[in-house]
C-alpha cells in the first residue's frame, strides 16, 4: 500500500484558448512551469493529429522547460510514435483518436488490435519510454494490456464523472475492481479524465491508482484562482482522500 499518490497536470485547454485567437499567449509551458511549484508531479499534454490545441513546438519546449516528467498522449500512429522516439519524454500514454480504435465506452481498444498495440509499446519502450495505455475499467482490456507488455494502465475515468456531480458509484465500483485486478497482474495503475473537484475524492481513495491526470477543471478554475492554487488545491483533496482511506 502506499500513500503516495501523483497529479498529472493536463495543460492542452491553455493552448484551447491560445489557439481560439492564434496568439502566442496563454504558453502551455508557462503554465506547466507554475503547476510543477504548486504540486503537479508530472505534465500531461495531448498532441492530436489535427493539432487543435497543443503543437509539436509546444511538446519539445515542454521537454526542454520541464523539472518533472513529461507525459505526452498521443495516437498510435507511425508519425506520432516516430515523433515520440525522437523526443523520449518519461511517458507515453496511447489514446484512441480514430472512431474504430474506441470501445463502446471510450478507451483504447487494445483488445480489439494487439498486434498493432505491441509494436507500438515496442518502439516506445526501446527509446526508454515508460508506456501507458487509456483504457476503459474493463477486464479485458487490462488482460490485453499486460499481454502487449505495458507497463502502466490508466483507466478511462469519463462515464464516472458524467454520472453525476459526485460520480456514478455503479462506475466506481467497476473502476475499483479493475484497479485491483490490474494491479494484481502487475501493472501499474493511473486513472484519469472528467475528474473535477467535487468527484476526485473516491478516485483518489483507490489505492492501487498511483496517479491521476486532471486538465479540464483544473485549468477552468485556474480562470478565477489562479494556477498555482488550482493545482494546489487539487493536489490537497487528493492527498486528503489518501489519508482518510488510510493508505
Ligand atoms: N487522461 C487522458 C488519457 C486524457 O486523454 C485526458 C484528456 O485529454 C485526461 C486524462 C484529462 O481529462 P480532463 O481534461 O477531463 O481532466
Amino acid at each position: 500500500m502506499t500513500m503516495q499518490i501523483d497529479l498529472g497536470v493536463n495543460v492542452d485547454h491553455v493552448a484551447t484558448l491560445r489557439q481560439a485567437r492564434g496568439e502566442r499567449y496563454p504558453d502551455p509551458v508557462a503554465a506547466a512551469l507554475v503547476a510543477e511549484r504548486h504540486g503537479a508531479d508530472s505534465i500531461t499534454m495531448h498532441l492530436r493529429e489535427d493539432c487543435r490545441h497543443i503543437q509539436p513546438d509546444d511538446v519539445e519546449r515542454m521537454q526542454a522547460s520541464t523539472q518533472t516528467r513529461v507525459n505526452l498522449e498521443m495516437a498510435v500512429t507511425d508519425e506520432m510514435i516516430a515523433f515520440a522516439v525522437a523526443l523520449r519524454p518519461a511517458d507515453v500514454c496511447l489514446v484512441p483518436e480514430r472512431r474504430e480504435e474506441l470501445t463502446t465506452e471510450g478507451g483504447l481498444d487494445v483488445a480489439g488490435q494487439k498486434a498493432r498495440i505491441v509494436d507500438a509499446v515496442l518502439a516506445l519502450s526501446d527509446a526508454g519510454i515508460r508506456v501507458s495505455l487509456f483504457i476503459d475499467p474493463d477486464k479485458r482490456q487490462i488482460d490485453a494490456a499486460k499481454a502487449v507488455a505495458a507497463p502502466v494502465v490508466e483507466l478511462h475515468t469519463g462515464a464516472f464523472a458524467h454520472g453525476g456531480v459526485a460520480g456514478d458509484p455503479q462506475e466506481l465500483t467497476r473502476i475499483t475492481n479493475a484497479a485491483e485486478h490490474a494491479a494484481s497482474v502487475g501493472l501499474r495503475v493511473h486513472a484519469g479524465h472528467g475528474l473535477h473537484y467535487h468527484n476526485v475524492h473516491p478516485i483518489a481513495a483507490i489505492h492501487q491508482i498511483v496517479e491521476l491526470n486532471i486538465g479540464h477543471s483544473i485549468i477552468a478554475r485556474s480562470v478565477f484562482d489562479g494556477m498555482g492554487a488550482s493545482v494546489a488545491e487539487m493536489k490537497r483533496l487528493m492527498v486528503q482522500a489518501r489519508m482518510v482511506a488510510g493508505h
